[in-house]
């Protein structure tokens, strides 16, 4: 059995692969995540000693499952962290109104009955530090006309994460980071990447590493729970 683990969701690919590579690199805990798509990156991971869990968590049971394997296989969590995201617009919403649905199941029915779920396992590692981390949005405080429904869902994430830290305390910190732009998309063409990067004011696309610091500095803190720490290039000063 895996003591003293991390589990993340969304590992196979962006910023939820970089965290799996940097906490294997870091060799102190081993590490558990989901995954949905089969691909290339994610037969490394697992390669290099990770285990991957196979989820779609639009499916019926799907949280019973992942739960059940990491009961099976993990005797002990250091850290949970929730990544596993989808990014739909407001069009998009229209078209397929399952896709409220759908990030309303991701970004907070999923959270909630993981953290629920996998609480003993939290209570049982023996570190003086145990955590949950969510990954928001820095744009959650403000409005965006093209981005209610993925906005408010992730809101419901945000305010999820402040009741556990309140639930939880003092044996465990329960804290949300808030990205900006961090990865643009490889289709993302030249007018929007110039229009995303004028609204911060370092106004760089700073790659999945600012991501791996902020979940460093929030576990490695005895004394801060209950936040949403913005990773956003200084987007609220402009
Ligand atoms: N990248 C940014 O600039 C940015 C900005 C703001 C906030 N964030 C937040 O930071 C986090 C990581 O961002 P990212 O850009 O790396 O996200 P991403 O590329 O969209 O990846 C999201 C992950 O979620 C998984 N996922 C989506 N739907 C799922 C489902 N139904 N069941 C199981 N897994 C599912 C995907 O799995 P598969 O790929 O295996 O299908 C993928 O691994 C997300 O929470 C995102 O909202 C990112």
């Amino acid at each position: 059995m895996l003591k003293e683990a991390i589990l993340i969701t969304g590992g196979g690919r962006r910023i939820g692969r970089h965290l799996v590579e940097q906490f294997l690199e870091q060799a102190t805990h081993p590490v558990v995540f989901t995954y949905r798509t089969p691909r290339p990156e994610v037969e490394t991971l697992q390669a290099r000693g990770a285990v991957g869990i196979q989820v779609d968590f639009n499916q019926v049971d799907a949280v019973e499952r992942v739960v059940s394997a990491v009961q099976s296989q993990v005797s002990s969590l250091r850290a949970l962290i929730h990544n596993a995201s989808v990014w739909s617009d407001d069009q998009t919403v229209a078209r397929n109104p399952h896709c409220l649905t759908d990030m309303t199941r991701l970004h907070i029915e999923v959270p909630y009955r993981l953290n629920v779920a996998l609480h003993e396992l939290l209570l049982a590692s023996q570190s003086p530090m145990k955590d949950v981390i969510a990954l928001t949005d820095a744009s959650v405080d403000g409005a965006n006309g093209d981005y209610a429904a993925y906005l408010a869902s992730k809101a419901g994430l945000q305010n999820l994460s402040k009741n556990f830290a309140k639930k939880w305390a003092p044996q465990i910190k329960v804290n949300n980071i808030a990205p900006g732009l961090i990865l643009f998309h490889p289709e993302d063409d030249e007018a929007y990447r110039k229009r995303r990067l004028q609204q911060s004011a370092l106004a760089i696309e700073p790659g999945e590493a600012v991501i791996w610091q902020a979940v460093q500095y929030l576990m490695e803190s005895s004394y801060t729970t209950g936040i949403t720490l913005p990773v956003e290039g200084g987007r609220h000063l402009m």
